[in-house]
C-alpha cells in the first residue's frame, strides 16, 4: 500500500500529514475570492430533494512538496466551486446548506478517498465516497459525495473513466448524492442497495437515472476484484424502512469497504472538518452547546456546566491544541451519541476514551437501527464479513481505511449477540493487555435508549 497523499484546502492533521502530499489554498498564499454563481442541478424528489445553485466559494489551489520531500502532486491555479445548496433533512437540514470542501486522500494503489462534511445542528462528522481503479482502468465509485465542481475535479484529475457508481447504504446523507453525481458522470452504470428511496419506494427512473438493484447470489460486473456481502433484513423497519447496507471487499487491497456498520473513531479530526469551529466547540465559556446543556440542566449537569464555565472564564484562555483537542473529543460525543452525558459534554476525554481508537459498531446506528427487530440479521451478517480475509476497514465516517480483520469485526458486533447488554461488561473476559469488549457507558447512551426503547414500543424498530 502506498502512503497516503492528500489533496486538501488546508493543513493536514499531524496523524495524516506524515507521508501526505497536500494541494492547499490556505498555507501558500494563493488567492481566494467568493463570487454568486447560479447553478441547477441536483437530485429530485423525497429522497434527494436539493439544488446546487447559489453562493459559490471559488478557491486558487496549488501543490506542494511535503516536509518529506514526497512528490509534488500538481503545480497548477484552478477555481474550483464549492457551492452545492441542500436543504432537506429531518428533523434538521443535513448541512453545510450552501458549501462543501472536499478532500482527496490516495489510500493505495489506485484507492482514493473523497472526504466531505456533513453537520446536523452544527455537530459536523466527515462523510466519505471511495474511487477504486479496476483492472481495466476505469474507476469504481462507492457512495458518491456532494458533485461540486471541485468534487468533480478532482475526480477528473486522475484521468480515469468513472465506469460505475455504487451505492452501499439507504442512509440519507448517503444516498441524496447518487443521482445528482449519475448526472455529472452519465456513461456510468449505477448500482444500489434495495429501497434507497424511502419513505415512498420510487423507482430509480424518477430521480432521472436508471439504477441496478444490488442482489444477493448474483454476480456484478467487478465481482472478480470486489466481492460484495449484502444486507437485506427479513423484517423491515417503521414505516417500511429496509435499513439494508452492501458491503464490499476489494480483494488486492484486502479492504472491506462499508458505510455506517463500523466506525472507528479517531485521536485527531478529520482534516475536512473546520478546525476553527471545533476550537469553537472546545470552549466551555460562550459555547451555545454549553449554555444550553445549563439552561435545560441535562441531566442534572447544570451546577457542573455552570461551575465549569465560571472556571474558564476566570483563567488563563485555553490553547489552540486543547481547544481542538476537546472540541472533536467534544463534537464525536455528540455525533455518536446525540446527547452523551452532562458530564461527558463538559469533560469529554474519558467517554471519548472509551470509544476511540477500536472498530465499534456507531452507538446511533446500534441503538437506533441494529438493535431492534434486525439484530440477528445483522449479526449473521457481520459474520458472512469475518469469512473475508480482511486486513483494513474503510468505512463511510469517521478513520479510515484503518487497520483490522475479522477479530477486530466480531469484538464491535458483539453488542449484537444474544442475552448482551451493551452497557454492561461482559461474566469474562481477558485482561489487558488483551483487547477488551466493545461496550457504551450506559450514562452517555441514556438518551438512544429511551429512544431505543420507545421505537420498540412503537415497533418501529
Ligand atoms: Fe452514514
Amino acid at each position: 500500500m502506498l502512503p497516503p497523499q492528500r489533496l486538501a484546502h488546508g493543513a493536514a492533521p499531524a496523524s495524516v500529514a506524515a507521508g501526505a502530499s497536500t494541494l492547499c489554498s490556505g498555507s501558500c498564499g494563493a488567492r481566494s475570492s467568493r463570487e454568486w454563481t447560479p447553478r441547477v442541478g441536483g437530485p429530485m424528489g423525497i429522497a434527494g430533494l436539493g439544488l446546487a445553485c447559489g453562493f459559490s466559494t471559488r478557491r486558487s489551489t496549488c501543490s506542494r512538496r511535503t516536509a518529506r520531500g514526497l512528490k509534488v502532486v500538481r503545480n497548477a491555479t484552478e477555481s474550483l466551486d464549492r457551492s452545492y445548496l441542500n436543504f432537506t433533512g429531518f428533523p434538521f437540514p443535513l448541512g453545510p446548506v450552501f458549501a462543501r470542501r472536499t478532500v482527496r486522500t490516495q489510500i493505495g494503489d489506485g484507492m482514493w478517498t473523497f472526504e466531505q462534511e456533513q453537520k446536523l445542528a452544527n455537530i459536523a462528522v466527515n462523510v466519505r465516497m471511495t474511487a477504486i481503479k479496476l483492472e481495466d482502468g476505469s474507476l469504481w465509485v462507492h457512495n458518491p459525495v456532494a458533485p461540486t465542481e471541485e468534487c468533480n475535479a478532482l475526480l477528473r484529475e486522475l484521468d480515469l473513466p468513472v465506469k460505475y457508481i455504487v451505492l452501499g447504504s439507504a442512509q440519507y446523507e448517503h444516498k441524496i448524492f447518487v443521482a445528482p453525481f449519475a448526472r455529472r458522470w452519465p456513461d456510468a452504470k449505477v448500482y444500489t442497495v434495495q429501497q434507497w428511496s424511502w419513505p415512498l419506494d420510487l423507482p430509480s427512473a424518477f430521480y432521472g437515472i436508471f439504477a441496478t438493484e444490488l442482489k444477493d447470489g448474483e454476480d456484478t460486473p467487478w465481482s472478480s476484484e470486489i466481492d460484495k456481502q449484502l444486507l437485506c433484513p427479513k423484517d423491515r423497519l417503521g414505516l417500511g424502512y429496509s435499513a439494508s447496507e452492501c458491503a464490499f471487499f476489494h480483494r488486492r487491497s484486502k479492504t472491506l469497504i462499508c458505510t455506517d456498520a463500523l466506525v472507528y473513531v479517531p485521536e485527531d479530526p478529520p482534516a475536512v472538518l473546520d478546525k476553527d469551529e471545533l476550537k469553537g466547540l472546545g470552549r466551555t465559556a460562550n459555547n451555545f452547546i454549553l449554555d444550553l446543556v445549563a439552561f435545560v440542566n441535562w441531566r442534572g449537569s447544570g451546577d457542573v456546566v455552570r461551575k465549569a464555565i465560571a472556571e474558564e472564564s476566570g483563567g488563563p484562555s485555553p490553547s489552540d491544541a486543547a481547544l481542538l483537542r476537546k472540541g472533536w473529543q467534544r463534537d464525536a460525543l455528540l455525533s455518536l451519541y446525540f446527547g452523551p452525558d452532562g458530564g461527558s459534554i463538559v469533560e469529554p476525554s474519558q467517554a471519548f476514551r472509551s470509544i476511540a481508537g477500536r472498530w465499534i459498531v456507531g452507538p446511533v446506528c446500534y441503538s437506533l437501527v441494529y438493535g431492534g427487530k434486525i439484530r440477528e440479521d445483522v449479526k449473521e451478517w457481520s459474520e458472512r464479513l469475518c469469512e473475508w480475509d480482511v486486513q483494513q476497514i474503510l468505512p463511510g465516517h469517521f478513520a479510515g481505511p484503518v487497520g483490522g480483520n475479522p477479530d477486530d469485526i466480531r469484538r464491535a458486533f458483539e453488542v449484537l449477540g444474544e442475552n448482551v447488554e451493551a452497557t454492561e461488561p461482559p461474566d469474562f473476559a481477558l485482561p489487558w493487555p488483551f483487547p477488551q469488549p466493545v461496550r457504551y457507558p450506559a450514562e452517555d447512551l441514556k438518551l438512544l435508549t429511551d429512544i431505543r426503547g420507545a421505537l420498540r414500543a412503537l415497533n418501529v424498530i
